[in-house]
């Protein structure tokens, strides 16, 4: 599996955040993961913060029922918490995300935000986990440009392969990634992920959004998600546990935008005039 043909090839994943939290709902959870996978999603983002690796338990219990045949097309995406990216530390996070997934290598293994261990330590123990094979690619979260600069230097530095994405807020309500960030990001051809591309459900419910979207024959959701991955650069993970806004969410990749449609989201919800630091939720 080559990432970034997965990523090309699919603008639209699933999220996690939130599964995991209640017995209740944790059978619910995994029928909706498994049923996203059977609608052909690849990407599916997790991490050991969510529900204290609850989440992952989900996506592995649904990883176990789509069955191991289909292991090869997925790109399952787990994060480090910064408090554990030391070298010892993220290795030993990885090994712990990998038992909870129930499988034996990961796609994509992100920092989850940048803490106090300095880049090298970090980079030290995704690059042993690479070279044991438990990981193919590792990326970066909620860094902003200059962040993301220096975490690419230390890369050069001690030649290594390049991070692989940087995953961000980014929706209508945090056009920030716009102004810099992003097309530094497509110049480097690395794609940017974005996460909360639905305002955590918030744009689902926007009154004037919803205008523009129906006579589209769209949701509101469908058409924050439309707008959120229209460059090619851009893969959302909106999170849902309910197959049919996976469906919905899912029909929003193939929709195309036209002029008129910008410009009213953009008259809406205004682009980027300078530099602001990054939104992060
Ligand atoms: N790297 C980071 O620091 C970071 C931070 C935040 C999030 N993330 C990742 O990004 C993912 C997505 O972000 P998010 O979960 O914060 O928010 P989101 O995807 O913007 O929104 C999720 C919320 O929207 C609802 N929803 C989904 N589809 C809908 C639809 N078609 N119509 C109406 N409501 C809909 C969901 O409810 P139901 O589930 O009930 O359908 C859920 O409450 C996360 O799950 C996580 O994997 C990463």
């Amino acid at each position: 599996m080559n990432l970034l043909s997965v990523f090309k090839a699919q603008t639209i994943g699933l999220g996690t955040w939130h599964m995991g939290e209640s017995r209740a709902a944790a059978q619910a959870e995994v029928a909706a993961v498994l049923h996203a996978l059977e609608r052909g999603v690849r990407v599916i983002d997790t991490a050991e913060m969510y529900a204290d690796g609850g989440a992952e338990r989900i996506v592995g219990q649904a990883l176990k029922a789509y069955g191991a045949q289909h292991r090869d097309s997925l790109c399952i995406v787990t994060k480090v918490l910064p408090m554990h990216a030391t070298r010892e530390g993220t290795i030993a996070a990885c090994e712990a995300s990998l038992r909870r997934l129930g499988i034996d290598y990961l796609d994509l293994f992100l920092l989850h935000w940048e803490g106090n261990v300095p880049y090298e330590r970090t980079l030290e123990g995704l690059a042993a986990l690479r070279e044991r094979g438990l990981i193919r690619h590792w990326g970066v979260s909620n860094f902003d440009l200059a962040e993301l600069d220096a975490w690419r230097a230390t890369e050069r530095r001690l030649g290594l392969q390049s991070c692989a994405t940087n995953q961000v807020y980014y929706s209508l309500l945090a056009r920030g990634p716009e102004f810099d960030l992003l097309p530094a990001m497509v110049a480097q051809r690395m794609p940017l992920m974005a996460y909360t591309p639905l305002g955590s459900g918030e744009l689902a419910q926007h009154a004037p959004l919803a205008a523009i979207a129906q006579p589209l024959g769209l949701t509101a959701a469908q058409l924050a998600l439309a707008w959120t991955v229209r460059s090619g650069g851009v893969v959302a993970i909106p999170k849902s546990s309910t197959p049919a806004r996976i469906d919905e969410n899912l029909a929003a990749a193939a929709v195309k935008l036209g002029a008129d449609t910008m410009a009213a989201i953009d008259a809406l919800y205004p682009q980027p005039k300078r530099k602001r630091p990054l939104a992060m939720i």
